[in-house]
């Protein structure tokens, strides 16, 4: 039964550029995005903040220290003064490029021409980014075009977006170590995000039974390419990977 669930399911699995194409570029910049869909993704993986003044920028970590010339914590800064900072060429490097890019300009660079992986998070506990981020894809009419996907750790989140736009592709995620098949098998989402080192075939198998389908990602990224080959065996149906060419390259696509 399992097999046929999953000779049934269509096509091959999909490639998530999380945070942009950051293996040769630094994460989450316009620079990142362009050259991940240059490489032929399936979609762009936006981590979202909100700025002092409400508006949704491209950045995953709660502060601009890691990834930027600024330091502080997003919420601290209006959009205009987040405009004064400029992304780093790499992690590694202090060479500054371009500024940190707002989602509007995300969406605006690539418009219908890409497919969107956005994740949403609380701010200080509370929903916060939801109706603007579904006003914004509305306005590009992404959702219409089913050209987006919204990720969320908040289970409150994602029920939010459900409630404003009921027809959203919806992932829960899971934190690492926090996994749980009874609670994943009972949400009403359609994808279950996992991350690669608690993902077993029993669990991807019980999940497909349910319907639903298995995007993992990784956090170790020394041991992330083993990783990817050893869910690849289990049919797992995306990847959050910072490897794009590894990727197609195991998949042959
Ligand atoms: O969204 C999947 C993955 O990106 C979750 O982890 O911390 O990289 O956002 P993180
Ligand atoms: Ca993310």
């Amino acid at each position: 039964v399992v097999a046929q669930l999953m000779i049934e399911k269509e096509g091959s699995p999909r490639v998530i550029a999380h945070r942009g194409a950051n293996e040769w570029y630094n994460e989450s910049t316009i620079t990142a995005y362009q050259i991940a869909a240059e490489s032929g993704v399936d979609s762009l993986e936006i981590d979202l903040r909100m700025t002092r003044d409400g508006e949704l920028i491209a950045m995953h970590d709660e502060t601009i220290d890691r990834t930027t010339n600024g330091k502080g914590r997003v919420s601290d800064y209006t959009l205009k003064e987040i405009k004064t900072f400029r992304t780093l060429e790499s992690n590694h490097s202090k060479v500054v490029t371009e500024e940190i890019p707002t989602l509007k300009e995300i969406i605006e660079t690539f418009r219908d021409s890409q497919s969107y992986y956005i994740e949403t998070r609380l701010v200080n506990g509370e929903l916060a980014m939801e109706e603007k981020l579904i006003q914004l894809l509305e306005k590009y009419q992404l959702l219409e075009k089913n050209l987006v996907t919204i990720q969320s750790f908040s289970e409150e989140s994602l029920l939010k977006i459900k409630e404003l736009a009921p027809h959203t592709e919806l992932a829960l995620l899971f934190r690492k170590g926090s996994f749980s098949l009874e609670k994943a098998s009972k949400v009403d989402f359609p994808i279950i995000g996992i991350e690669s080192t608690d993902v077993t075939q029993k669990i991807v198998n019980e999940l497909h039974k349910k319907g639903k389908e298995v995007h993992v990602y990784f956090i170790d990224r020394q041991t992330q390419k083993e990783e990817q080959e050893r869910v690849m065996e289990y049919q797992v149906d995306g990847y959050f990977t910072d490897y794009i060419h590894f990727t197609k390259e195991i998949l042959a696509i």
